[in-house]
């Protein structure tokens, strides 16, 4: 059977939490789909994660025992690139360092089923540099990303680059609906819509608080109360990740040269301090005792 996406086969870099959220919603979908980490642990915690929410969702009655079972038949963990090969589609979920992405997308390349694409769930680095790595290849790569947690929200940001092509644009889009997501298109800015609007948001949640306007908990009640956002501003940083709040803030800075995009001293502070976020157990909140 053709679909306009032509995709059987999806692989995903990283099983990291975005990662392994991405490959659970492949493999729920029908995909057959393979998930590759090397580093020590990651695809053991990730496939650990995957049985525990597929497990949930079977109680919750979201999903028949019998589902659940096809998902896990059709989802293959690996420390090895190597299981990558004739992949239909291999999306990049690793951290935001563009030489760690290229290296990942140069090596990833030749092992793309023929026509396949290359995806990158960057949160903001650009695509079109991203797709220098891949050569000749640049027209079959593409931005897609994806918002945490990746199960529960519905949209993936479609990012062009200079070099992708109108078909890789339409079969991704494609694709991100069969995984049962709403794709949006944005073009190859830095920080896309999402982060472009929502990082100075929260950027300035930060120098609120830095300011002694009102205390975190009070800014994120004000916020979720008085307009509707389901986490506050302080608590989805922590959520996001303080250090790459503060990435995505120089990419913007960098990128669209200006220093109104600058990091808020506070929260570049809590970082130095190692204070990260849920991941670390402690960024504006507190989560040591949870
Ligand atoms: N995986 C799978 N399902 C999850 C989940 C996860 N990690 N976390 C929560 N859920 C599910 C729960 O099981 C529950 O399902 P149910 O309705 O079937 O019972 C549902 O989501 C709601 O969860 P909870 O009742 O536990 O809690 P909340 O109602 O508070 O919802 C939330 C949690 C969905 C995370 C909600 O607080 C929210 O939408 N927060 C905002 C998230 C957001 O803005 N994300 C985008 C971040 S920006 C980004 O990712 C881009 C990057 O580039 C920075």
């Amino acid at each position: 059977m053709t679909t306009p996406h032509n995709i059987t086969t999806v692989s995903i870099i990283g099983a990291g939490q975005m990662g392994g959220g991405i490959a659970q919603v492949a493999a729920v979908a029908g995909f057959a789909t393979t998930v590759y980490d090397a580093f020590p642990g990651a695809i053991e915690k990730c496939k650990a994660l995957h049985d525990k929410l597929l497990a949930r969702a079977v109680e919750k009655g979201k999903m028949t025992q019998a589902d659940a079972d096809a998902t896990k038949g059709r989802l293959t963990y690996s420390e090895s690139l190597h299981a990558l090969k004739g992949s239909d589609i291999i999306i990049e979920a690793v951290v935001e360092d563009t030489a760690v992405k290229k290296e990942l997308f140069a090596k990833a390349a030749p092992l793309l089923a023929k026509g396949g694409i290359l995806a990158s769930n960057t949160s903001s680095i650009s695509i079109t540099d991203l797709g220098t790595a891949v050569g000749d290849m640049a027209d079959r790569f593409i931005g897609m990303h994806f918002f945490n947690p990746v199960p529960v929200m519905k949209l993936v940001e479609v990012i062009k680059g200079l070099s992708t092509s109108e078909e890789t644009t339409a079969r991704t889009i494609a694709l991100a609906e069969a995984m049962g997501k709403v794709p949006v298109p944005a073009n190859d800015r830095p920080g896309f819509v999402s982060n472009r609007v929502l990082m100075p948001l929260i950027n300035e949640a930060f120098y609120a608080w830095m300011e002694g306007v009102a205390e975190p908990a009070h800014i994120d009640e004000i916020m979720k109360l008085g307009c509707a956002h389901p986490m506050g501003p302080l608590r989805l940083a922590d959520f996001i990740g303080l250090d790459t709040c503060v990435h995505i803030m120089d990419v913007l800075a960098d990128g669209l040269n200006n220093d109104r995009y600058r990091a808020c001293p506070l929260l570049k502070q809590l970082v130095v301090a190692g204070r990260l976020g849920d991941k670390s157990g402690r960024g504006v909140f507190d989560y040591s005792k949870k």
